[in-house]
Formats: structure tokens, sequence, C-alpha cells
């Protein structure tokens, strides 16, 4: 029995019959559209898939939050509606605090260490609590770039953020570093920025460079502050009714073919992300601040990190694992 199967049936979830080999279509949820990475890494799943199960599992692929928004798929995977999703680590804070430390103000300074951090052991610690909390089994991370800030109008200090409505992802720990600074932030779904940005609805945003080019937001936020302010996780989830009803073999295959695409998912970004703020720099009338740092926000860490290490010990745990690197 592996440890997931463990957490499984600790977590009340195990109680379907392992399925015998059968052919199977998995729904598999996800917010980004289809030229994202992770539907690209998700479409590459889904003939890795077939390859190893000689035909057997197959996908079938909901992207741009088609399903709805994250916390809603995952709803769909707790009631088994949904089979597997590709959901970002600051949706599962809701239920996870733990999760909130992976999105630690300044917490690593390049992609580089963020990807270090997806792949230590310390992380895939917090995974051990998605069966209970979520009735999910999270089978590994990947990631998307470092976020930045993309705004309206120039920025030249921390004062000038100062009653700013950004656009962050749902997530109490991400609203608290914008509000320790004086932002005004506005939990809003991947899919409903750009209209928002259009209709002048919000200021800025708090974004990676990959949607930053895929949605174009420079169009109507040409001053993006390179800050990496935080590294930006994805868990890939499989619905722990989904999970219960496999096979210990079928659950390997899947586990092993999700891990290589997280990897490949993590790679790709470490290896894209200088490309990527070259190619923003080419973007039309867009005006990048490089290098923007902690000491630009003054003392937010600290700050953040009283406030959050009271929640949880993987605060502290994970500043100690970065002092390593
Ligand atoms: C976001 O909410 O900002 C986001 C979610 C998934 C991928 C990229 C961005």
């Amino acid at each position: 029995m592996t440890w997931k199967t463990a957490v499984a049936i600790a977590a009340g979830i195990g109680f379907a019959l392992p399925a015998m080999a059968q052919d199977r279509e998995f729904r598999i949820g996800l917010i980004t559209p289809p030229v994202h990475v992770w539907n690209q890494e998700v479409a590459a799943l889904n003939e890795t898939l077939a390859e190893r199960s000689d035909g057997r599992f197959s996908l079938s692929v909901y992207p741009s939050g088609q399903l709805g928004n994250e916390a809603t798929m995952l709803q769909q995977l707790q009631t088994g509606a949904l089979d597997m999703a590709w959901l970002t680590t600051a949706e599962l804070t809701f239920r996870v605090p733990d999760m909130a430390a992976l999105h630690a103000p300044f917490l690593v300074d390049n992609i580089e260490d963020a990807a270090r951090v997806f792949r230590s052991d310390v992380a895939r610690e917090i995974l051990d609590s998605l069966p209970r909390a979520t009735g999910t089994v999270g089978l590994c991370y990947a990631m998307i770039g470092m976020r930045q800030m993309v705004m309206r109008s120039p920025i030249d200090s921390a004062a000038d953020l100062n009653g700013q409505r950004i656009r962050i992802t749902p997530a109490p720990a991400i609203s608290r570093f914008f509000e320790m600074f004086g932002a005004a932030p506005a939990p809003m779904a991947l899919p409903a920025i750009y209209d928002a940005l259009a209709n002048a609805q919000i200021d800025g945003l708090d974004m990676d460079y990959e949607s930053i080019i895929n949605f174009r937001y420079y169009e109507h936020a040409p001053h993006l502050l390179e800050t990496n302010h935080h590294m930006f996780g994805m868990v890939a989830l499989v619905s722990g009714r989904v999970w219960a009803g496999l096979s210990e073999e079928d659950r390997t295959l899947i586990e092993e073919s999700m891990q290589m695409h997280c990897d490949r998912t993590i790679d790709r970004f470490v290896d894209e992300e200088a490309d990527k703020l070259a190619t923003l720099r080419e973007a039309p009338g867009i005006q990048i601040t490089e290098g923007v740092g902690p000491e630009f926000f003054g003392d937010i860490v600290e700050r953040w990190d009283a406030e959050w290490g009271e929640q949880t010990p993987f605060v502290a745990r994970l500043r100690e694992l970065v002092e390593t690197f």
C-alpha cells in the first residue's frame, strides 16, 4: 500500500472497490487557456497515459475555467464529478493553511530556487493534508513563473501603490501581502482579468510573465515592476473517490505519468523565464522597472512572517530550507 492510499483510506475516501483494467476517459479541468504551458503539458500527459496504458486511459480536457473557477473545480473533485485538475496552490490555501507558506513574500530570489522548493520534501509534506482537507490526492507540484506587478500608472515607490486596486488570485495570504503595503487587493479569477483591466475596474495586477504575454495585459497596464515577490505553484490533483477506485498498478501508472509532466512544466518555466522577460522588453508601449527587491516594500517580509508564521510552521521551515540553497 502506498502512502497516498493509506492517507486516502485514513481520510475515509477508500470505499470503492479497485476497478479491473478497463478503458477510462478522465475529465481534467484547468483555469488556464489552451495556449498556456500547463495546457500543453496536459495535452502531452494525455499521450503519455495512452501510451503507458496501451490505450486504456485518455483525458478529456476542460480549459479556461470552462467547468467554473478553481473553487468550483475543487468541489467537483471532492464529489467525484471531476476526475483530475491542475489547480493553483493559492486556491488550496483556503482548505490547507500550510500551503500559504509557499506564497511567503520573497521566499526565494529566483525561479531556480522556486523549483527547488517545489521539489523539496518539505513542500511535499504539505500535500499529505490534501485527502483529509479536500477529498483529493495531490500527486505533484508544478509551477508558473515568479509573480510580478503590472500597473496602469508609473510606480516609483511603494507609496505610489497605496490605495491602488490590484487584482490578485484569490487567497488570504496573498491578499494580506498587498494590504500590508496599503494596496486594495481585488481577488479575481484569471479569465475575468482582461475585461476588468480594459474597463479600468482595476489599476493593476499580480501576475507571471507567461500570462502577461498570453493575455497581453500590458496593452492596458504598461508599467511592469519586476518584483519576483512570490513563487506561484500548481498541484496536480486527482479526486480521492476516483483514486480509491483505481488498482494499485493504475495509480502507479498515473502517478509516474503525472510526475513526468509536473517535472517538465517546472523545467520549462525555469528554462523560459529569462526569454519571456526578453519578449516583454520588446512589447509595444511597455515600461519595465527591473530589479525591484523586498527593500522596496520596507519591512514587509518581517510583518508577513510574523502574521503567517502563527498560522503555519511551514513559513519558518521553508525559510530555513532556502537558507540551505
Ligand atoms: C492566476 O490566477 O493569476 C493564475 C492562475 C493560473 C495560472 C496563471 C495565473
